[in-house]
């Protein structure tokens, strides 16, 4: 990124008087170490400790810090007003999220910047990628609560290949957000966090963790409840379900490919007299490719945008994966037929329920694959 690049750091703020107030002037002296033009937007809810009327004061001498105050929605309604504000208003190249508790450390800010000047989008201070750690003075229940919250967001919402996605320090280039509607997030509290890492990722933000030390605050107290781990696995639910639409498409393709198999099988073999040891093979293709033409436009069409790969080198791809399924499907009715006597229609079902998941797996990680731009 030009030196002309505007970055603004979003702190949110809930009752932090004594955290915003020492926060800030170190910040600024952090920001000369930055070759961007460096801004802070603090969002505070109308905090009963005056939090804002620091910032007010703080305001008065330096013309790099803004305000935007509002009614408590939470953590997550609060980082989209943030963020609509920077983009629209200070018009921002990046933001960055960061909590005003020193729980991220403003040393650390630099080496966030650092990965977007390298080309990355989304940016994340991850606390479980070698090197990151977690305070030592945690709780069990705070452990606990950290740990299954990214569990979930990894393996119910999918997000497999990042590794710290509730973290709450980032830094984010305002052309990926603009990208999508952050208005549509529904996230109000903490679930924002994997909510919009979500986002990120379907639109094929270049992903990057970089290691960081959280810290426990020292002053005032979390405001993380009970209500925000419900609506966290909520939305990593809601997640998953958004997810088995594509999966059900594909499975709906999958069985139209059957009829156009059979379809042209008898075409060429009632209609046009071709011999069935031409006809079959010829079927098969035909069925490969419709498969493939639907599941283009229609089942991974959305996210087409995001996939490097061109038509061709995705349907090549395409017919190795159904080439992989063909031997799967032949081996499990091998096994399931010679070694444990089932019934040889049931084995083949067996095979076809096994060689779809397969089919599904490998389409969307490696045929229509996005995720390659996620790096550690
Ligand atoms: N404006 C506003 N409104 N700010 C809020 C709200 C809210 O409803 N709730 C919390 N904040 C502010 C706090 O004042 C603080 O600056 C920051 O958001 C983080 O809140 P904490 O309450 O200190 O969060 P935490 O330490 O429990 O949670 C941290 O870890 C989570 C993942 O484990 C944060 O980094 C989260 O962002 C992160 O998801
Ligand atoms: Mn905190």
């Amino acid at each position: 990124m030009l030196n002309d690049v505007k970055v603004v750091i979003i702190n949110p703020t809930y009752n932090e008087k004594e955290n915003i107030s020492r926060l800030i002037p170190i910040l600024q002296e952090e920001f000369k170490k930055i070759s961007h033009e460096m801004h802070i937007l603090v969002v505070d809810d109308n905090s009963p400790d005056g939090t804002a009327e620091i910032v007010k004061d703080l305001m008065k001498v330096s013309s790099n810090i803004h305000l935007i105050t509002g009614q408590k929605q939470g953590l997550g309604a609060a980082y989209i007003r943030g963020m609509i504000y920077a983009m629209e208003k200070l018009g921002a190249d990046a933001v960055m999220e960061m909590d005003a508790d020193f729980s991220h450390k403003p040393e650390d800010v630099k080496r966030l910047i650092a990965e977007l000047d390298k080309g990355f989008d989304f940016v994340i201070g991850s606390r479980y990628v070698p090197g990151g750690t977690i305070p030592r003075e945690w709780g069990f229940f705070r452990r606990m609560n950290s740990k299954f919250g990214n569990i979930f967001a990894r393996f119910v919402a999918g997000l497999y290949h990042v590794h710290d996605c509730t973290a709450g320090f980032r830094a984010i280039k305002t052309d990926l957000l603009k990208k999508f509607d952050l208005g549509s997030i529904r996230a109000q509290g903490y679930s924002f966090q994997m909510n919009l890492l979500y986002q990120a990722v379907n639109h094929g933000a270049k992903v990057k963790e970089v290691p960081v030390d959280f810290i426990d605050r020292k002053m005032g107290q979390s405001k993380l409840g009970l209500s925000d781990i419900a609506e966290f696995m909520l939305n990593a639910w809601m997640i998953r379900f958004e997810r088995s639409e594509t999966f059900l498409k594909f499975a709906i393709v999958g069985s139209s490919g059957v009829l156009v198999n059979l379809g042209v099988l008898w075409f060429l073999h009632d209609v046009l007299k071709t011999s069935d040891l031409i006809a079959s093979p010829f079927a098969v293709e035909a069925s490969i490719f419709s498969n493939f033409v639907l599941n283009n436009y229609w089942t991974f069409g959305g996210r087409n945008r995001y996939v490097t790969d061109r038509f061709f080198k995705k349907f090549v791809k395409f017919n190795l994966v159904s080439l992989t399924a063909l031997v799967i499907t032949f081996s499990i009715f091998y096994i399931l037929t010679r070694f444990f006597g089932v019934y040889y229609l049931l084995a083949q079902m067996g095979g076809i329920a096994l060689a779809m998941f397969w089919n599904y797996f490998v389409n969307l990680n490696w045929t229509w694959n996005i995720k390659s731009n996620i790096k550690e």
